[in-house]
C-alpha cells in the first residue's frame, strides 16, 4: 500500500538547500527515464579514465545529470565515475557531490535493471565515508524507484503515476531495515579467482546458512535485494585485482552509508567499515563485502580478522 507522502514532503524537514539538492536529483533521474529507448546502443570513442569503453547512455546520463545538478548552484565540485577531472560549480555553493551516473552499464543491451549512485558532502575530500551528509541511489527495475538517507533512516520512494497526468515520487517504505534472516547473496568476479577462505565463505552461504544465489550485475539492483530481503553482497577482491572492482568514492561509500543507516555493516576486508576508510584519491577501488551484520561478523572471523 503507498503511502500519500511525496518526496517533496518527505524532504521538508531537511535544511532547505539539502531537500532542494535531493528533490532535483529525484526529479531528473525521473525525466531522464524516457530518453533511455535513444542511447540502447552504442560507445563512445575516448575510453574513462580507467581505460573502459563508454556507453553512449553513460556519457548522455553524466552530461544530463552534471548540468542539471550544476544549474541549482547549490553544487561546488561533482565528482563523477564518467569525468576525468571534477567539474567546478559555484565557489560558495554548500556541497560537494559524487556521482556514479549509471551504475550497471553491462546491463543497458540487455534491458536489466540499472540505476545511479548520488553522494553529498559539505567539504571536499579528502574525507570518509562517514562524513556523508546524504546518500541516494535511483533503481530503474520493472518501476523506478529512489532510496536516500541523511543518516536518520532509510527512505524508499516510487515513481506514480497520476490520472490527471503528474508524476511524483510517493513514499513506499520508511525507515528501512535489513531483514533479521539473511535471505539472498550476490558475489561479484570469477569464483577462481576469489581466495580460497573466500569461496569457502561464499559456499556456506547457501550450505549451510540455505541463502539463495542472486546476481544482477549492477550494484544499485543487486544491493535493493539485501536491503529488502537481508543478505550478503560482495565484490571481493581477487587474484589479479586485489582491490576488487568496485570504486570507494562513486559507489561503495554512499551505498554502505545507506546499509549501515539501515541496520546493516560494511568491511573493506582489511581495517574495518567502509565508511572508515579515508577517500584520499576519488578514483580509488576498494573490496566490498555489505550485508547482514551477523553475515560480516562471521566473514570477517574466517577471513582472520
Ligand atoms: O559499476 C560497476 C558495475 O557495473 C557494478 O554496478 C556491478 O556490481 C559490477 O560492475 C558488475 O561487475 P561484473 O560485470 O564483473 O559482474
Ligand atoms: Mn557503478
Amino acid at each position: 500500500m503507498l503511502g500519500i507522502k511525496t518526496l517533496k514532503e518527505h524532504l521538508a524537514i531537511l535544511p532547505d538547500d539539502l531537500a532542494t539538492l535531493i528533490e532535483t536529483f529525484a526529479q531528473i533521474s525521473m525525466d531522464m527515464q524516457t530518453n533511455f529507448p535513444k542511447y540502447l546502443s552504442g560507445v563512445e570513442n575516448e575510453p574513462n579514465k580507467y581505460g573502459e569503453a563508454v556507453a553512449k547512455l553513460d556519457a548522455w546520463a553524466n552530461k544530463t545529470l552534471c548540468d542539471n545538478l550544476l544549474q541549482t548552484g547549490l553544487v561546488r565540485k561533482i565528482y563523477s565515475e564518467e569525468l576525468q577531472t571534477p567539474v567546478e560549480g559555484r565557489e560558495d555553493a554548500p556541497f560537494v557531490i559524487t556521482l556514479d551516473p549509471l551504475d550497471g552499464s553491462s546491463n543497458i543491451t540487455t534491458n536489466n535493471a540499472f540505476g545511479i549512485i548520488l553522494g553529498i558532502y559539505r567539504s571536499d575530500f579528502p574525507q570518509k565515508g562517514r562524513d556523508l551528509v546524504a546518500a541516494a541511489y535511483k533503481l530503474y527495475g520493472p518501476v523506478n524507484t529512489l532510496v536516500y538517507t541523511t543518516g536518520k533512516g532509510v527512505h524508499e520512494f516510487v515513481k506514480h503515476y497520476y490520472e490527471d497526468g503528474a508524476v511524483r515520487f510517493l513514499l513506499l517504505h520508511e525507515n528501512m531495515k535489513l531483514p533479521i534472516k539473511p535471505e539472498v547473496f550476490g558475489v561479484g568476479g570469477k569464483p577462481m579467482q576469489w581466495s580460497g577462505n573466500f569461496r569457502e565463505f561464499a559456499k556456506n552461504l547457501f550450505k549451510e546458512k540455505k541463502m539463495r544465489p542472486r546476481y544482477c550485475g549492477t550494484f544499485v539492483a543487486d544491493f535493493s535485494q539485501v536491503l529488502h530481503r537481508g543478505g550478503f553482497f560482495s565484490y571481493p577482491s581477487t587474484e589479479g585485482a586485489p582491490d576488487g572492482k568496485l570504486r570507494l568514492a562513486y559507489e561503495c561509500a554512499p551505498l554502505s552509508f545507506i546499509c549501515e543507516n539501515a541496520g546493516g555493516a560494511s568491511w573493506d576486508g582489511r581495517s574495518g567499515s567502509i565508511l572508515d576508510v579515508q577517500i584520499e584519491d576519488a578514483d580509488a577501488r576498494i573490496p566490498l563485502y555489505l550485508g547482514n551484520k551477523e553475515v560480516i561478523e562471521e566473514l570477517k572471523k574466517t577471513q582472520g580478522n
